[in-house]
């Protein structure tokens, strides 16, 4: 036999024995025998190095330490999972989403998963890269980690696309995170406190052969691209499991709600039984034609939902309930607990919402409370144990001015929060404004943090943001803790921020409800602040991913004069105003047209279509209104779509009438 013929068959024998036992669960071979293959092939390799291929046994090891990852845009983008915790929200997902459509719905139904999320391309049947969720646009390279991985595959099998992205979870079962503890015990170190954040760190090593020490693991469940061999969900995945992924068995397809909600029920009892921890279930439309038809929100499909499980409970006393001011001027109120353990970390504050919540639940100080850690990170108050209150007890009183300033706090219609509204000098809200500015996501202003903000701020020397840009080395210099060395930190970090790219700055204004995604939407359409000022309610809305509740909150920002003033300000310091996202907009010929796309199309992929319709400035919307401009129509279009379109009046569009309105 050849050189390359033995290195290509061991290779072959040892990627079939790593499946066999990190995917299947059997082991044909003895650790010994294994052993001694892949010695037989890091020897042979290392002799013919003409013949290194990536993918591999042999290459599952790390290559050495990085100093960080690569940042990379997705191909298509990681959108999460709206969340429903109820039989009722499940039933009003199933009448949401059979609003969709005329189409008979079939469900398959998942475990979720408690791991962190990544996703795999494999090109030619090899891995070529591995991404996490990042912001959900772009993610971190982390393909030298997950080679560690030996669940993964580094080269498939069968039958398999060309090229295609398959998602999952990467996660630790709970045996590997009592191995992990016990060595850590032994080593005098403190364990790891849950298995989701161990994975979460593990994935994020800088050294390879330290991750490969940890005992990561990982399902797959989503299989994205342009040749898939079925257009449907549940058939790619077992064909996935062909080409050698660990796909989940406890799959099911269900066409009625009723025996969705069977499987829920059975998992939420059974779940204690896995060897790993689950959150939930996991429900997705299983027809992919139905699902480019039902559509995305601004970050989450239309066509998939997740039902958490009820969280973890546990009692404790409710010593003193504080309240905090954000930098928006809304109140929380925090309850201040006798500190307990809860899902693995000792709580010692829970968020009580706002002051309706508290007189709903007759919340006092003293109480026994119901504390829960459901999905979100902070814990929250979620009952009072009645028959346990003292006698004596009092009803809360919700404080009526701001803690900060004590100015007489407002409520406005429809708003759960009270607000103080003393923007301009409530020292905690401008303190938590800077805060915002400076943070990583917006300006990332290195050598400034909250201590030295406070102290600025109570030094006189910045009341707005833009001050920060008029900070003088001598008014530094005398301030405790302000070193030459700190003050030149700062100038330089004040300095970088000026290069900060538009939808950053923007999101550092602190609009309300612009949040990252949303400021990144702004600057790409409307490219400067200028445009975004001039602009209304009725435009904003028409904007993908906008709706009423941002584009009044945006309008609102901007009809106020002082932060017209800012923004001035800001400007004349050189901030970055005019966005550098690349512009893919080819015409303005559907300029303010909201379409609709229905049916089955031959010349174009309907998800071409719709790229074609926001390039050329359209809106997809999902149902037919009388707002509608026309029905983009392929074939097969529904019977109960096509009556709306034609009770309302709405233009029915073909294929070639479409390319010839946007050539
Ligand atoms: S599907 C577009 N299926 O849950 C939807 N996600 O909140 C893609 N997860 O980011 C996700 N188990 O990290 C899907 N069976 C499952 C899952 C699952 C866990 C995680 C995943 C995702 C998050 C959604």
């Amino acid at each position: 036999m050849k050189i390359n013929e033995r290195i290509d068959f061991l290779r072959k024998e040892l990627a079939e024995h790593n499946h066999s036992y990190y995917v299947l669960d059997t082991s044909i071979i003895s650790d010994f025998e294994f052993d001694k293959l892949l010695q037989e092939l890091v020897k042979l390799e290392d002799e013919n190095p003409e013949f290194f291929d990536s993918t591999s046994p042999t290459q599952r090891v790390g290559g050495g330490v990085i100093d960080g990852f690569k940042t990379v845009a997705h191909k298509y983008r990681m959108l999460s999972l709206g969340n429903t915790y109820s039989e009722e929200d499940l039933h009003d997902f199933d009448t949401r989403s059979h609003k969709l459509t005329d189409q008979e719905i079939e469900y398959v139904c998942e475990l979720k998963y408690d791991g962190v999320s990544i996703s795999l391309t494999y090109e030619n049947g090899d891995l070529t890269q591995a991404l996490t969720r990042g912001d959900g646009t772009q993610g971190d390279d982390v393909t030298e980690n997950i080679r560690t991985i030996k669940s993964i595959p580094l080269k498939l099998k069968g039958d398999y696309p060309a090229n295609f992205e398959i998602r999952g979870e990467i996660f630790i079962p709970i045996k590997g995170l009592e191995k992990m503890n016990k060595l850590r015990n032994e080593e005098g170190l403190e364990p790891y406190k849950n298995p989701r954040n161990t994975a979460s760190g593990s994935l994020k090593l800088l050294d390879a052969n330290e991750v490969s020490k940890r005992p990561l693991d990982c399902y797959l469940y989503y299989v994205i691209g342009e040749d898939l061999p079925s257009t449907n969900h549940y058939e790619n995945l077992q064909k996935a499991r062909d080409w050698g992924f660990k796909i989940p068995n406890e799959i099911e397809k269900h066409s009625n709600i009723e025996n969705v909600l069977k499987f829920i029920n059975k998992w939420d009892e059974d779940r204690h039984g896995l060897p790993y921890e689950i959150d939930g279930i996991v429900i997705k439309v299983n027809d992919i034609n139905l699902r480019e038809e039902m559509g995305f929100t601004a970050k989450s499909p239309r066509w998939a939902i997740s039902y958490k499980f009820k969280a973890e409970q546990v009692t404790t006393i409710l010593n003193k309930i504080t309240y905090q001011v954000g930098r928006t001027g809304a109140i929380t109120p925090v309850a201040n607990l006798e500190p307990v353990k809860l899902a693995g970390t000792t709580v010692k504050r829970a968020s009580l919402h706002n002051a309706d919540q508290i007189a709903k639940l007759d919340i006092r100080e003293g109480d026994k409370v119901y504390v829960e850690k459901g999905g979100e990170i902070i814990p929250k108050v979620v009952g009072v144990e009645l028959k346990d209150r003292d006698l004596f007890s009092q009803s809360t009183e919700y404080i009526t001015n701001c803690p900060s300033c004590n100015t007489e706090l407002v409520r406005k219609e429809g708003d759960a929060k009270h607000y103080c509204p003393n923007a301009e000098s409530c020292p905690t809200q401008i303190k938590g404004k800077f805060e915002h500015f400076i943070s990583r996501k917006a300006m990332d202003i290195d050598g400034l943090g909250g201590e030295t903000i406070e102290l600025l701020i109570n030094e006189g020397l910045i009341k707005e943001i833009s001050d920060l840009y008029h900070l003088k080395k001598e008014d530094l210099l005398p301030l405790d803790r302000m070193a030459e060395k700190s003050v030149e930190n700062l100038f330089i970090g004040v300095g970088k921020s000026k290069l900060i790219p538009f939808e950053r700055v923007l999101f550092g204004l602190g609009v309300r409800f612009v949040g990252e995604t949303v400021a990144k939407v702004l600057a790409k359409h409307f490219k400067t602040i200028d445009n975004i000022i001039d602009t209304d309610i009725e435009t904003l809305i028409s904007v993908d991913e906008i709706g009423d509740k941002i584009a009044g909150s945006v309008v609102n920002y901007f009809s106020i004069e002082e932060n017209l003033k800012l923004i001035n300000n800001l400007k004349e310091s050189g901030l970055q105003f005019v966005s550098t996202i690349e512009d893919t907009t080819k015409s303005s010929n559907l300029n303010g047209m909201k379409i609709v796309v229905s049916g089955v199309f031959n010349q174009n992929s309907r998800a071409e279509y719709k790229k074609m319709i926001e390039d050329h400035g359209g809106k997809n919307v999902s149902s037919i209104s009388k707002n509608t401009t026309f029905v983009l129509a392929g074939e097969n279009m529904g019977p109960s779509k096509k009556q709306k379109a034609e009770d309302l009046k709405i233009p029915l569009v073909n294929e070639d009438e479409f390319l010839a309105k946007i050539d």
